[in-house]
C-alpha cells in the first residue's frame, strides 16, 4: 500500500481546501491511502525556540510521517496571489534542522491542488510553491492540474466535492500521481 501525507493550508473549521483534500483521499485509487495530517500544534516558526526547545513534537512527527511515505499532497488556499501563511510557516518548521532536510523531502513526489471561492483556481498559489519545492529537493509532479474556481458552488454545505466534472479531474489526477510515486 502506498501512502500519501496530505496537508491541507487552512485551519478553518469550513476549509475548502480541507474538503478537496479529503475529496483526494476518497477518490485516491485502490492500492493507495491518503493519510490527512493536521498543522495543528504546529507553532509559529521561532528561531529563539528552535535554539531554546528545539523542534516541536508536532513536527517531528510530521517530519517522520511525510519521510516515510511516498509521496506528499498539498492542498493549498491562495492568500493575496500567493502561499498562505500557516502552510508556510509549516513546510518551514519541517525544514529544520538543514540536516533533516534530504531525508524528509529530499526527491519527494509532491503534488499540488487547490480550492478558492474566486475565479483563478489558486493557479498563483499552486505556482507559487514551485521555487519552495525545489529549495527543498522535492519531486514537484508536473502531470493532471486542478486548480477549483467557485468553490461554495462546487462543495455542499457539508463539504463534500459534488461537482462531477471536478471529482473526475480529481481522480484522475490521483490515479496520475499515485502512478508517479509507483502506488
Ligand atoms: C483570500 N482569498 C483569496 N482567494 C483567491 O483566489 N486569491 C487570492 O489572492 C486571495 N487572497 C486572500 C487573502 C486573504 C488574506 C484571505 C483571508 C483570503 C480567499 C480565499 O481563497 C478563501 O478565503 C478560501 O476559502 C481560503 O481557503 P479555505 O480556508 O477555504 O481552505
Amino acid at each position: 500500500m502506498a501512502t500519501i501525507i496530505g496537508i491541507a493550508g487552512s485551519l478553518r473549521r469550513g476549509s475548502y481546501n480541507a474538503a478537496l483534500l479529503r475529496a483526494a483521499a476518497e477518490l485516491a485509487p485502490p492500492g493507495t491511502a491518503v493519510e490527512i495530517a493536521s498543522l495543528a500544534g504546529i507553532p509559529l516558526y521561532d528561531g529563539d525556540a528552535e535554539s531554546e526547545h528545539g523542534i516541536p513534537p508536532a513536527v517531528t512527527e510530521l517530519k517522520d510521517r511525510i519521510a516515510s511515505a511516498g509521496g506528499l499532497l498539498l492542498a493549498t488556499p491562495e492568500y493575496n496571489s500567493s502561499i498562505p501563511g500557516v502552510l508556510k510557516n509549516a513546510i518551514d518548521w519541517l525544514s529544520r534542522p538543514p540536516k533533516d532536510v534530504f531525508g524528509v523531502f529530499g526527491e519527494k513526489p509532491v503534488a499540488l491542488i487547490g480550492a478558492t471561492p474566486g475565479m483563478g483556481g489558486t493557479r498563483l498559489a499552486q505556482a507559487a510553491w514551485l521555487p519552495v519545492l525545489r529549495t527543498l529537493g522535492a519531486r514537484a509532479w508536473s502531470g493532471r492540474q486542478l486548480y477549483v474556481a467557485g468553490a461554495g458552488k462546487v462543495f455542499d454545505p457539508d463539504g463534500r466535492l459534488v461537482d462531477e466534472k471536478v471529482r473526475a479531474l480529481l481522480s484522475e489526477l490521483m490515479a496520475g500521481f499515485a502512478k508517479f510515486i509507483g502506488g
